[in-house]
């Protein structure tokens, strides 16, 4: 097979419900590996966009191409390369985190479901709750159980819509460093947040989805350039990823 290096690439995306234009040309490239945070207000149009890229939604125009597969024509194969995790854990309360993992393992029709879902137990710090009944977990526990049920089979590159809406900080942390142990196993990852600092801390790349469009796309590092260092007396304060964010979208501070 042959290597691809861009993982997802999206041309002038366009989807409304009824007279509610929610994407209105949008364009982005996510490169193999990496972390991709899309940014935006509620309702920007986040959960719209990580739907069709996961075959769920019908875009209206433009196209999409995730792991080299197109969306509208090869939906089975984009299917197959990826997961995708909402912004509400998909648990079943009733099983032990264990069960929950070795049914999704046979549910995909591999062998071995047990190794399978006590290797991924541990490496998301379960093995202990593993034999427990979820509705006994925390909401990090639950997070982080979805996530390992979301990388069952290996897709190559993983949706991630608000993975730490709801979460305390603690739990974040570990949320946090999941995705980040994913992305240096080589897996891609799109993840939207309403969170500044969580664009910050976790993304390669941040692009700001706004009023349909994607208005600024780059590195933390470019998009701190995009707002000049304000100088006050003698010492340089650097722009936050929170003032550019409000500057770009053109939204007041309120505190
Ligand atoms: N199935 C739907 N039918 C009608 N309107 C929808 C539907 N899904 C989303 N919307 C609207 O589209 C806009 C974008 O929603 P969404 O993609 O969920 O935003 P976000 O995830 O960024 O918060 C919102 O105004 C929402 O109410
Ligand atoms: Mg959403």
């Amino acid at each position: 097979m042959l290597a691809v290096m861009t993982a997802i690439q999206v041309q002038g995306l366009e989807k409304s419900f009824k007279d509610l234009k929610v994407l209105r040309g949008v364009d982005l490239e996510v490169e193999r590996g990496s972390i991709f945070a899309l940014l935006g207000s509620n309702g920007a149009g986040k959960t719209t966009l990580v739907k069709i890229l996961s075959t769920l939604l019908k875009a209206d125009a433009g196209t999409a191409r995730v792991h080299d597969f197109d969306v509208a024509t090869q939906a089975g194969e984009v299917r197959e390369s990826i997961s995708l995790t909402g912004q509400f854990a998909a648990v079943d309360e009733i099983l032990t985190g264990r069960e929950n993992l070795i049914l999704v393992a046979r549910l995909r029709h591999l062998k071995n479901s047990g190794a399978i879902a006590d290797d991924l137990l541990k490496r998301f710090s379960l093995t202990e709750a593993g034999a427990r009944r979820v509705a006994t977990y925390s909401g990090g526990m639950r997070r982080r159980l979805d996530l390992a049920m979301s990388l069952i089979g290996d897709p190559p590159v993983i949706f991630l819509d608000e993975p730490t809406t709801g979460l305390d900080p603690e739990a974040r942390l570990d949320v946090w460093q999941a995705v980040k142990d994913l992305a240096e196993g080589g897996t891609t990852v799109l993840l939207t947040t309403q969170y500044l600092d969580e664009a910050e801390h976790l993304a390669d790349r941040i692009a700001i989805l706004h009023e349909g469009r994607i208005i600024v796309n780059g590195t933390l590092a470019e998009l701190k350039q995009l707002l000049p260092p304000a100088k006050v007396e003698y010492v340089e304060k650097q722009p936050t990823l929170e003032d550019v964010f409000l500057s770009l979208v053109g939204a007041k501070k309120d505190n």
